[in-house]
């Protein structure tokens, strides 16, 4: 078959899923606080997309991450919409029993790949992570979903490479343990179409039963090239941020997350299902320069969808004439 023909078949008939975590990975990395109606009132307003899943914030250590301080608020006060998963980030069991105190619908655990990482980030060996996040997972048993987000799994900033083998056995671990998701997290954007591709390769049927979910940044303008990459690999989960806002405050060079109206704008212009409507979500993140005090690195909200259609020059058939006048010449 030819490529193009092979490719329009890989996408046909797909139902892709996405998380937005903006409220979550785009907050954590913010000097201003945001107040915390505005942060509830933004997943309401996200709730309202079609958007299948939302990262409304994080339980971690107000001293580490003061701009989520306000965590148990904003998850106790937002409207729930039914079918929407929402759910919160926790770094340790602490974070794990706030979250399950406020009936999160699913708790995103963290860890790395790399332990440099996961150190400055965490501040546990990977060993410790790895007895915390299962002692989590039976903590949680009943009472909310448990997904993993397996960070610097495609590269550490400080370690530089990571043996997919080290992502495989990590995520063996905790399909095992009962996860019932993985997220493989590019935290500083260092993964390429081919290493996706790859790694993709070796979790054909790996865990079953347990929902897998790849999270790019777009540190390096890789990061939409990598989701074609996963969508050829099969895979139909992604984190994205609303804006292109994000990135790990313990990552060196870390920037935003792909933005989640140009990653549905881009599925729209392909024909790919993703039950999200594109308009509400670019009036979501048209708010959020106000609400963070700086542009976004969307490109959709500045340039506007392109089935966008603009005035001609007001001189057009001015310029037809004299073109067509040259052919008479
Ligand atoms: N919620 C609230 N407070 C917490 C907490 C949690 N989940 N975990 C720890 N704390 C508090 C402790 O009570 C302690 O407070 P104190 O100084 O008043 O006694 C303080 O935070 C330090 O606790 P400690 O257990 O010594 O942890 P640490 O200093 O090694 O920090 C983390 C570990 C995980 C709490 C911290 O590194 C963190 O929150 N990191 C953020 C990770 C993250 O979200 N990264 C981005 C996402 S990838
Ligand atoms: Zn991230």
């Amino acid at each position: 078959m030819a490529a193009g023909k092979h490719f329009a078949a890989l996408m046909s008939d797909r139902r892709v899923h996405i998380n937005d975590v903006a409220m979550r990975d785009g907050l954590q990395i913010e000097a201003v606080f945001v107040p915390t109606e505005q942060k509830i009132a933004m997943v309401n307003a996200l709730s309202q997309t079609g958007l299948s899943k939302i990262e409304v914030t994080s339980f971690t250590s107000p001293k580490a991450i003061p701009a989520l301080r306000d965590a148990e608020q904003v998850m106790m006060e937002i409207a729930r919409v039914p079918g929407v998963r929402y759910v919160a980030l926790a770094p340790n069991m602490r974070g794990a029993q706030r979250a399950l105190e406020c009936r999160v619908d699913e708790i995103n655990l963290v860890m790395s790949a790399s332990e440099t990482h996961n150190l400055a980030n965490t501040g546990m060996t990977l060993a410790q992570s790895r007895k915390v996040l299962t002692d989590i997972i039976r903590e949680a048993r009943g009472r909310a979903a448990v997904n993993i987000s397996i960070s610097t799994a495609f590269g550490c900033p400080m370690e530089g490479h990571v043996a997919p083998e080290t992502v495989y056995a990590l995520g063996d671990w905790f399909a095992s343990q009962g996860a019932d998701g993985i997220t493989l997290c590019d935290t500083t954007g260092m993964a390429n179409p081919m290493q996706v591709a790859e790694l993709a390769d070796g979790l054909d049927q790996r865990w079953p039963g347990v929902e897998l979910t790849l999270h790019f940044h777009n540190t390096r303008g890789m990061g939409l090239a990598n989701v074609i990459a996963g969508l050829i690999a099969g895979i139909d989960r992604y984190d994205a941020s609303l804006g292109g806002v994000g990135g790990c405050p313990y990552a060196p060079g870390a920037t935003g997350n792909i933005c989640t109206e140009d990653l549905v704008h881009m599925l729209d212009t392909m024909g790919v299902a993703t039950g999200v409507d594109v308009d509400r979500l670019l009036v979501c993140a048209a708010r959020l320069p106000a609400m963070l005090v700086h542009d976004i690195p969307g490109a959709v909200v500045r340039a506007g969808k392109s089935d966008s259609r603009y005035p001609p020059p007001a001189n057009i058939e001015a310029i037809r004439a004299r073109a067509l006048a040259r052919e008479t010449v």
